[in-house]
């Protein structure tokens, strides 16, 4: 096969990864106290479900607190399998749908093999390539204007070359799903080469942790496709960053591959227990939802007010285009200094220019919204975009 057409980097040392700032960490630095800090950088629900605060006032846990998990955490797994239709041998959990990300890696990425992902993408994928010593192959996304889907036929290529193929959906940070069935064509092509080339199809991973915003899954897709993974959570729509719950859903035969890398307990009993109630009863999610499709039209339409541009979104999350880095990075640096953390991208990233924000609820909203309208007259100015030197006719 000849080298790939796109960007690969290669393995880099593991412990030059940085997390985000927790909100000690921006109260220090900006001198404010740590509970005017708002987080709008991680994508979450800004209020625990009401069942949570229940559970745990009454203390009542599948097993006692003071013994390990159940080794197969069958209450969780039998509510995950009914929640997302499919058999309980077809759902494994892990702590966040990063260690599902992490457990796939492991399962389908052997050092100096080939993974792919679509840019700008979410961050983990090429963490977790790098920290096993895989190549990452890097297919830049179609054009703002052509809402930064996946480009299927330069995914499907470099799918050639790879054993593991990532697929964001809806992405993060563009906060877009992909077009009706380009998911299907995807797999539909790479099963094709796989088998004119005789060898195997990679594993394609579908990170669907956005997937209840959209109502929308590739899982039953599953049936036809056994090298295909969702991967689902209840960080987000769920409201439960903090329990660190997520699942990986496949044929049993894939997911099988996948369980060999499980960590014993890495999920908590209380975890286990309140994500297992919230999977069965989802008024508090379906809730939130509604609170997000509700609530994210204003805060676009205040922040397009501002001028900070909102991109179009299906997510619990908005990007905002600023027009160049240094107004990004001023903004962010502005917003900060007041407490609200939004997401930056550094230099060198295609969306350097953007702020991503997360929708949160309406007043904590409101600060955001004011603190814009304060910040947006003190930012460089807008560039003027330079026209095409004419052609002079000879
Ligand atoms: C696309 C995507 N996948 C996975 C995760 C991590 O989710 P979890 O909290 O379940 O580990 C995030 C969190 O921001 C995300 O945006």
């Amino acid at each position: 096969m000849s080298p790939s057409p796109f960007a690969v980097t290669s393995p880099t040392d593991p412990a030059s990864y940085s997390w985000e700032a927790t909100d000690e960490g921006v109260a220090e630095r900006f001198g404010i106290p740590v509970g005017q800090v708002l987080r709008f950088d991680l994508n979450t629900s800004p209020a625990p479900p009401s069942m949570l605060a229940g559970m745990l006032a009454a203390g009542r846990f599948e097993t006692s607190l003071s013994e390990y998990p159940p080794g197969d955490y069958r209450h969780l797994v039998e509510a995950a399998a009914a929640r997302y239709g499919v058999a309980v041998e077809e759902v494994v959990p892990g702590a966040g749908a990063d260690e599902i990300l992490d457990m796939c890696t492991k399962a389908f990425l052997p050092a100096g093999a080939a993974a792919v992902i679509s840019t700008p993408t979410y961050a983990m994928y090429r963490v977790h390539a790098e920290q096993r010593g895989g190549r990452l192959i890097a297919v830049p996304r179609l054009p703002k204007a052509d809402g930064w889907a996946m480009d299927v036929p330069a995914v499907r290529t470099a799918a050639r070359e790879a054993t593991l193929v990532w697929v964001c959906n809806p992405n993060n940070p563009t906060g877009r799903a992909e077009p009706e069935g380009a998911i299907e064509r995807l797999l539909e092509g790479i099963a094709a080469d796989a088998e004119a080339d005789g060898r195997p199809a990679p594993a394609v991973v579908v990170d669907e942790a956005y997937s209840e915003f959209v109502k929308a899954s590739v899982i039953p897709l599953r049936t036809r496709f056994p090298n295909l993974v969702a991967v689902r959570t209840a960080s987000k729509a769920y409201a439960m960053a903090g329990l660190r719950v997520g699942f990986a859903v496949a044929a049993p035969a894939t997911l099988a591959r996948i369980a060999l890398y499980r960590p014993p307990g890495s999920v908590g009993t209380i975890s286990a227990t309140v994500v297992a109630r919230a999977l069965r009863e989802t008024a508090d999610m379906e809730a939130n939802v509604a609170r997000v499709l509700a609530e994210r039209p204003r805060l676009a339409s205040a922040l397009a007010e501002v001028g900070w541009d909102p991109q179009p979104t299906v997510t619990n999350f908005i990007l905002l285009d600023l027009a160049s880095a240094e107004r990004s990075e001023a903004a962010a640096l502005a917003l900060m200094r007041r407490g609200l953390v939004p997401r930056t991208f550094g230099h060198g990233h295609p969306l350097a220019h953007c702020l991503r924000v997360t929708v949160r609820d309406p007043a904590e909203n409101e600060r955001l919204i004011e603190a814009a309208w304060e910040i947006a007259p003190t930012l460089p100015p807008v560039p003027v975009p330079v026209p095409a030197t004419p052609e002079i006719a000879e």
